[in-house]
């Protein structure tokens, strides 16, 4: 195995934050993997599983709250991986900005700042979503595309789903940004759209994994969620974030999308694999024939990076996934 450099990555435990640990493990890299709760065993067990953690991975404690609590971790990396979001707080929230602000605002300031004392960092990926992109007054004609920025006031004015999560992530991007360009921090940010696919490494699900699962669980306000929205592999994201962070040219903004949810037809395929779980294939108040906006990640595509998992129907993802929670007893 080639020896690499020395990388952090922040929310290393949870679904997306473990297969990175994971990959960059894989390639060589040393992987400082950063958790609130370095004791609590459900919380890292399955990171120090992964192959050559013996070796190459740490585990550090931090919070994002806490102002400095990342330098340790920091200093001395080539890169970090800004992946941490309290994404169940703040996708339950409709209000609570202070505190909202107090974690992720701050923890991505903070983050950057330890950045800048280390000075041995020389790419800063931070993990946004394409939901910095999509919510837009008037929506484009053909795809989503990285020069749009989501309106937030369109978000509290309709009081939609996960209103709070895009809020959040649209305000810290933003002041990322500000910080990049005042502090000469070499900046990267990865735009996933919904994130599945398996076998995730997590012992416990998260709010995308129930997403993904939803037809099989009939999790109602995810399955609305997912109908017409754009998704990507959990596998492709991860080497994306890798692929973003080694290319010299890499620059700005990066959506990292593959495919396109058609609620309808995955619920009829669904159906028909697992007959004994009553899938509905039909849902009140979702229109069938939606027009799909697809996210489009032509600039990763262009930079070179290619979609391992882009010829899977979508609803393999979700089979994967559902495989995934059935053989770690995740389904009840
Ligand atoms: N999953 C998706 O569909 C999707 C799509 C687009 C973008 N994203 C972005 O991808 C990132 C990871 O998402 P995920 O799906 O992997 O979420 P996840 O499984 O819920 O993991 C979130 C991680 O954030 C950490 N965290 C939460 N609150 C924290 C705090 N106050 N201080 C420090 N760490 C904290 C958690 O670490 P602990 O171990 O300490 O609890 C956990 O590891 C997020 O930034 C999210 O916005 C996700």
């Amino acid at each position: 195995m080639e020896e690499k450099r020395t990388v952090c990555v922040t929310g290393a435990s949870g679904y997306i934050g473990s297969w990175l640990v994971k990959t960059l493990l894989e390639r060589g890299y040393h992987v400082r993997a950063t958790v609130r709760d370095p004791g609590n065993e459900k919380k890292v067990k399955h990171l120090l599983e992964l192959a050559n953690a013996s070796t190459h991975l740490s585990l550090w404690k931090a919070e994002l709250a806490k102002e400095g609590g990342y330098d340790d971790a920091i200093q001395g990396c080539e890169g970090v991986f800004h992946v941490a979001t309290p994404v169940e707080l703040i996708n339950q929230r409709q209000d609570g900005e202070e505190e909202i602000e107090a974690t992720t605002l701050n923890g991505i300031l903070s983050i950057m700042r330890s950045c800048s004392k280390a000075k041995t960092v020389k790419r800063f990926v931070y993990t946004s979503t394409a939901g910095t992109i999509t919510v837009q007054p008037q929506p484009p004609v053909s795809e989503f595309t990285e020069d749009l920025c989501s309106d937030i006031d369109l978000c509290y004015l309709h009081k939609m789903y996960g209103c709070m999560y895009v809020v959040a992530k649209t305000i810290v991007e933003k002041a990322g940004w500000k910080y990049a360009e005042e502090n000469g921090i070499d900046m990267v940010t990865v735009h996933p759209s919904l994130v599945l696919g398996g076998p995730f490494i997590t012992p416990y699900t998260n709010i995308s994994i129930g997403a993904a699962i939803s037809l099989y669980t009939t999790g109602i306000a995810s399955l609305k969620m997912m109908n017409g929205f754009s998704a990507v592999h959990v596998d492709d994201v991860c080497n994306a974030h890798i692929y973003l962070f080694e290319n010299p040219l890499a620059k700005g903004r990066y959506i990292c999308s593959s495919h396109t949810v058609n609620l309808f037809k995955i619920a009829d395929s669904l159906s028909l694999k697992y007959p004994d779980r009553n899938i509905p294939t039909q849902f009140e108040g979702l229109n069938e024939a939606q027009t799909m906006i697809p996210c489009s990640s032509k600039k990763l595509m262009d930079l070179g990076f290619e979609f391992a998992h882009k010829n899977k129907e979508t609803r393999d993802l979700c089979a994967e996934t559902i495989e995934s929670c059935r053989e770690k007893g995740l389904l009840g």
